[in-house]
């Protein structure tokens, strides 16, 4: 078999890349190593930026994201008892942010994979990418028993964390940075309304942290703050909805409706970045790459911002036959990425209970959470890399 670009992953950004590249004309192959239900049923994030939902809206599978998607116009702090609202649309001259959820954005994808007939290998086992400092990658892998090998003129490493592609580099060749947080989020699902049907609230309480986000009208996502040795055994329902209403201020606590969850666990918040993005004829694109802690929303975007200066590069190179992009893909992206990594740190540090920062510590925070909601300059701050930097940010 040969390809022009084999992309490893089904994940959002392999998928986003190989419909980006089927529109510009470039053949494609995903390989995946799960079965496409195993890759929808992990529950994922939800908000998008509008340079997501641009790029989604170019890729063509932007049609029920626009039916069934919720646009938010401003974000809620909660501190202190009291709820502030962020007028994010208002501050940063007309952007917003959509609620939408990553499985709905994989749906598409997939179903608009299909009905292009474009080549998918789920169950792909063994994956190896081989050969990606020559002119001659190839990818092999084993299906049914069987080993298969794809010849390429690049491979696209869109494999997550947990991925092959960054772990076959060898170790001089990568720098790794990484930083692990003190404590996890406990995510719930549930079919009952979101108590914040237009804002994503985020709460900083003496409890610790707590999350208010939604799927659509009828499908609520929360989160709290939780010691990372928890157990999702530990917290029963009951449990979980307390614990929430504690974190809010009364009036919106009054107002949270409960319901059985459909899904709980329990994740790790960590920041992780791998340098350099490009080895050669493969390039790593999202989480692959990089992790955020979830708290300011960008995985996703990311991984769709990387995607979006992939694309563009293959693109300029079978079109225009240059390879500037190509060259210049791991700086830019990388670019972006720590302005990211910068924001999801900063908004995790302000808003989360640390265990050892009694004191001194915490009395920053209060000052710096008066600060954000009293200072135009603070709001807006926040708001321009909440509803995230553009593209070309920095750039001469
Ligand atoms: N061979 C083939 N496929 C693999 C391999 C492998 N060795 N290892 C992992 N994969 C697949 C995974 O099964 C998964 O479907 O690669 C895919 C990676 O998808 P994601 O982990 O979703 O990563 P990505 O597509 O970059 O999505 C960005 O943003 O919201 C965040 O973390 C969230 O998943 C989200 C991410
Ligand atoms: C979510 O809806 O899952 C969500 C929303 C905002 C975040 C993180 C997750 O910052």
């Amino acid at each position: 078999m040969r390809t022009q670009v084999a992309i490893i992953g089904a994940g959002p950004s392999g998928l986003l890349l190989g419909q980006l590249l089927h529109k510009a004309g470039i053949d494609n192959i995903v390989i995946e190593r799960q079965t496409g239900e195993y890759v929808l049923g992990r529950i994922r994030a939800g908000i998008l930026e509008q340079i997501t939902t641009d790029l989604l809206r170019e890729a063509g599978v932007g049609q029920r994201l626009d039916a069934e998607g919720t646009v938010h116009h401003s974000i809620e702090l909660v501190f202190a008892g009291t709820r502030h609202a962020i007028d994010v649309h208002g501050l940063t001259g007309g952007s917003v942010v959509t609620a939408y959820g990553q499985t709905e954005m994989t749906r598409d994808l997939m179903e608009a994979r299909s009905a292009a007939n474009l080549p998918t290998i789920y169950e792909a086992a063994n994956v190896e990418v081989l050969d990606y400092d020559s002119n001659n990658p190839r990818v092999r892998y084993q299906k049914d028993g069987q080993t298969h090998e794809i010849a390429c003129d690049f491979i696209a490493g869109c494999d997550g964390f947990h991925g092959v592609c960054r772990a076959s580099v060898p170790k001089g060749a990568i720098t790794e940075f990484e930083k692990v947080y003190p404590f996890g989020w406990l995510g719930v699902l549930a079919d009952v309304p979101p108590v914040s049907p237009h804002a994503i609230v985020y709460a900083n309480s003496e409890r610790g942290f707590a999350l208010c986000s939604m799927r659509s009208l009828t499908r609520s996502r929360y989160y709290v703050q939780c010691p990372l040795d928890d157990k999702v055994e530990d917290w029963s329902d009951q449990r979980f909805w307390d614990e929430l209403r504690l974190r809010l201020d009364p009036e919106m606590a009054s107002r949270v409706i409960t319901g059985p969850t459909i899904e709980k666990s329990i994740a790790p918040l960590r920041s992780f970045v791998a340098e350099p993005m490009r080895f050669g004829r493969m390039f790593l694109a999202g989480d692959a790459a990089h992790i955020v802690p979830p708290t300011g929303a960008k995985g996703l975007n990311l991984a769709a911002s990387d995607v979006k200066y992939l694309s563009g590069a293959f693109i300029e190179y079978y079109r225009d036959k240059t390879s500037a992009g190509i060259d210049s893909y791991s700086e830019r992206c990388l670019r972006r990425v720590w302005k990211a990594e910068r924001f999801s740190w900063w908004l995790t540090t302000l808003m989360h209970r640390f265990p050892d920062t009694a004191g001194f510590g915490q009395k920053i925070q209060e000052a710096e959470l008066d600060y954000v909601v009293n200072s135009e300059a603070m709001s807006r701050s926040l708001a321009e890399n909440y509803v995230g930097l553009p593209l070309n940010f920095g750039e001469r």
